[in-house]
């Protein structure tokens, strides 16, 4: 979706922009390409490995500056930066690299064998098979089924405890991916997907705190933008796509008041944002060239004047 985002984010020159997820770069160098000599891009990333590739595109191009940092600081990064208050937009692209998921040592996929690791920063938290050895089958079984909706959740969470009792703790991914396949068996008759897709989300999820990366991330952009900048948030899961949605709307207590009062939409408070235009899900010929892109959903709102 780089179009859709460059369009989203009105790149211009001498702008100053935020990437708050650099992962190879693809955004950034769309935004470098377009704000002249005086633009400035600020790229973040929680992963070494992104960042590594960051500081080498800094290295020939003076106007990005790269900081090593989760987006959930994206407050802290700004001010430290001057930048506070200034910034043209802010792009959010979340969840996972395909570096990340390509590489097996990483352990993201259960498409290859390898460590269950999942971390984004693997120096920080605690990786995806120390937090099954540890965690509770009530814990676990909450954790699929919260942030996967996988509804054999319960069934899951007893095989792998099975599993650690038998003396065989859960410390690959190929394993982890059997254990869910045996329990599982198969995705059903309307879903092509691998029967531990669900699964691996959810503890990715959980171990990075995506969604809570996510609210703190958002909470901080109206302090971050200028009035009439831009947040362009890509999501890929619908727990995340509705965080942002209602953040965009300013509505997020909505949800806490009883159903069947009557709410007089004019009388609700203005967020600081304002939703932009409507979201956007990828073109056909996007997902069929990559089709991790199928669950993706665009959304951009403004900073209010
Ligand atoms: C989908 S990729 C971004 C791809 C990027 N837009 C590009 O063009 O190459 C997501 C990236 O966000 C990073 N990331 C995810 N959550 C993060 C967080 N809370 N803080 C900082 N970086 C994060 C991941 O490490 C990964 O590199």
């Amino acid at each position: 979706m780089l179009d859709e985002v460059v369009e989203a984010a009105a790149p211009r020159p001498g702008g100053r922009y935020v990437d708050c997820t650099f992962g190879r770069g693809g955004h950034t160098r769309a935004v470098l390409d377009r704000i002249g000599p005086e633009g400035r891009v600020l790229a973040m990333d929680r992963d070494p490995q992104a960042i590594a590739a960051a500081r080498d595109l800094a290295r020939s191009d003076p106007r990005l500056s790269v900081v090593h940092a989760r987006f959930g600081a994206i407050g802290e990064v700004v001010a430290a930066a001057g930048l506070a208050g200034r910034v043209d937009a802010v792009l959010m692209d979340l969840g996972v690299s395909s570096p990340q998921l390509g590489q097996p040592e990483r352990g993201f996929s259960f498409l290859n064998d390898g460590p269950l690791d999942m971390r984004m920063d693997q120096g920080a938290g605690m990786s995806a098979a120390t937090w099954l050895a540890r965690s509770s089958e009530r814990e676990i079984e909450r954790v699929l089924r919260s942030l996967g909706e996988e509804r054999a959740a319960r069934r899951i969470a007893r095989a792998v405890v099975a599993e650690r009792i038998r003396g065989t703790p859960v410390a690959t991914t190929g394993r982890l991916a059997a254990i869910v396949a045996a329990v599982v068996r198969g995705g059903g008759p309307r879903t092509r997907a691998h029967p531990a897709t669900r699964t691996f989300q959810a503890i990715r999820m959980h171990v990075n705190d995506e969604l809570g990366e996510l609210e703190r991330g958002l909470a901080a952009t109206p302090e971050v933008l200028a009035p009439g900048g831009r947040l362009v948030v890509i999501s890929f899961h619908s727990i995340e796509d509705r965080v942002v949605k209602r953040f965009m709307r300013g509505d997020g207590a909505a949800d806490t008041l009883p159903r069947r009062l009557p709410v007089v939409h004019t009388s609700r408070p203005a967020g600081a944002m304002a939703p932009l235009a409507r979201a956007r899900r990828p073109r056909a010929d996007e997902v069929a060239a990559n089709p991790r892109a199928r669950s993706a959903m665009l959304r951009v709102a403004e900073r209010r004047r």
